[in-house]
């Protein structure tokens, strides 16, 4: 049987800091007088620091100096640290060790495309690092989601092809960058949101018996 994958996105699949992302980029809106609801929140899931940055200051119609743009994105992610300070395997959501597991004893190789720089520190506060056989470097792919660049990337670690391997997303950007990828892509969260994607589960609950088994 061919080798497969799985390739994993961080923010709102294996943990909720999809939340702590919102609530920090709300904060720093505010801080500027510019609107920032749970729609801008759901275009902004899987999208980078300062992609996402730049969407907030053109909805409020602002333009800044290149020193303020660094500062203003430094804040965001010193909130953004500050909340996932403390991160721990109880933080994990329900559902998720049970993948791995699944995936482990089938086989599968298991990756994670999280555009975030902070990644890292985020699986090492969960204490799952080492469940991972490659880790996507944010800081090193050129196109973000929903470009399929990072997606690609693990399958190309892998030495797998697309056809090989299954992504798992909460964001809409997500979806579209495992699409574009040429991947099966596997929705968390709302199928009337995540419109592109080939299944949506409400949690990862339920990936090895109605994904991973039938790929
Ligand atoms: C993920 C999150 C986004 C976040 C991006 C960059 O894609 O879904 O909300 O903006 O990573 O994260 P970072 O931690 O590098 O600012
Ligand atoms: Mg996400």
């Amino acid at each position: 049987m061919a080798q497969k994958a799985c390739i994993f996105d961080l923010d709102g699949v294996i943990t909720d800091t999809a939340h702590y992302h919102f609530l920090a980029w709300r904060r720093l809106a505010q801080s500027l007088n510019i609107p920032f609801d749970e729609e801008d929140n759901h275009r902004l899931k899987g999208v980078g620091r300062m992609e996402s940055l730049a969407y907030i200051l053109d909805k409020g119609a602002r333009t800044v100096s290149d020193d303020e743009l660094a500062s203003l994105a430094h804040q965001k992610n010193k909130d953004y640290q500050d909340l996932i300070t403390g991160i721990s395997p109880t933080d994990l959501l329900p559902g998720i060790l049970d993948a791995f597991a699944w995936l482990k004893s089938h086989g599968w190789l298991v990756g994670l495309a999280s555009a975030s720089r902070n990644a890292p520190q985020v699986l090492a506060g969960l204490k799952i690092t080492e469940q991972f056989d490659y880790v996507a470097d944010a800081g090193a792919i050129p196109n973000g989601k929903p470009a399929p660049d990072i997606f690609l990337d693990v399958a190309k670690a892998f030495g797998l092809s697309a056809s090989q391997c299954v992504g798992v997303e909460d964001a809409v950007a997500g979806i579209t960058a495992i699409k574009s990828a040429g991947m099966y892509a596997a929705g968390i969260g709302d199928a009337a949101v995540l419109t592109e994607a080939d299944i949506v589960l409400p949690t990862p609950e339920g990936l090895p018996e109605q994904v991973f088994s039938i790929f």
